[in-house]
């Protein structure tokens, strides 16, 4: 079986490479793969860079490069929903682009002829994952998550993408990874970590809790790569 495990900032995989420590690098379109055997699975892990174009281009070179069967993307996002705390692992149910607006020709928010609002995730890998969790005894909460190419640090715009899309979260790249992966048939699973609220301190606190959240994230990830070996 072949996973792919993605990120996109070094901050979300290094606690993955730091775990396996022995990995090949592969250098293609102006960025690195790291390949390894983890017992039947080869993985390939990658971060893409942050925001919606940099995460379609890697998404789609784990698929079609590396021959990923399954996706997993590790990372943080900033809280929408009040109960989601520092730290608080979340699970993409569906995925929106928050920013995508063709409103002025009657579409609704986050839509484009021909195509969705919403990319649900995989739900054999989501059902794992819950599996996984009540065995940690680690609450896993999941949602909607909202994807954009900016980072939210208002109020006012934070409430604009709860009440548009019913979402949970938010961050940069699932989404666009979403549309890739459901485009080319592969099954995706999207956590987050959160490491903020999407505030007026989001990016103060985006710093302070980048690495800790980011940790917490992959350590759940790795989990999931044993489970779904069995
Ligand atoms: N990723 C983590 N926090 C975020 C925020 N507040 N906005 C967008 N992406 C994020």
């Amino acid at each position: 079986m072949k996973i792919a495990v993605m990120g996109a900032m070094i901050e979300e995989i290094t606690p993955l490479l730091d775990k396996f420590k022995e990995y090949k690098v592969v250098e293609f379109a102006q960025n690195q793969f790291y390949t390894l055997k983890y017992k039947n699975i080869d993985v390939t892990i990658a971060y893409s860079k942050i925001g919606k174009v940099n995460a379609a281009l890697t998404a789609s070179i784990l698929i079609n490069r590396f021959g990923a069967e399954k996706l997993l993307f590790s990372g943080v996002a900033g809280a929408i929903d009040k109960n989601l705390h520092i730290g608080d692992l979340i699970a993409a149910e569906g995925l929106v682009q928050h920013d995508l607006d063709i409103t002025v020709f009657g579409h609704p928010y986050g839509f484009v002829p021909e195509s969705k609002i919403l990319i649900k995730a995989d739900e054999k890998l989501l059902k794992i994952a819950r599996e996984i969790a009540k065995t940690l005894n680690l609450t896993l909460k999941s949602g909607i998550i909202a994807t954009g190419d900016q980072f939210i640090c208002n109020g006012l715009k934070k409430e604009w993408i709860r009440k548009t899309f019913n979402a949970n979260a938010i961050e940069m790249e699932g989404a666009s990874v979403a549309f890739v992966c459901e485009a080319l048939g592969v099954p995706f699973f999207i956590l987050r970590a959160i490491s903020d609220a999407a505030d007026a301190k989001a990016g103060f606190d985006f710093d302070e809790f980048l690495q800790s959240s980011s940790k917490i994230s992959a350590d759940f990830i790795l989990s999931m790569l044993d489970k779904i070996e069995e």
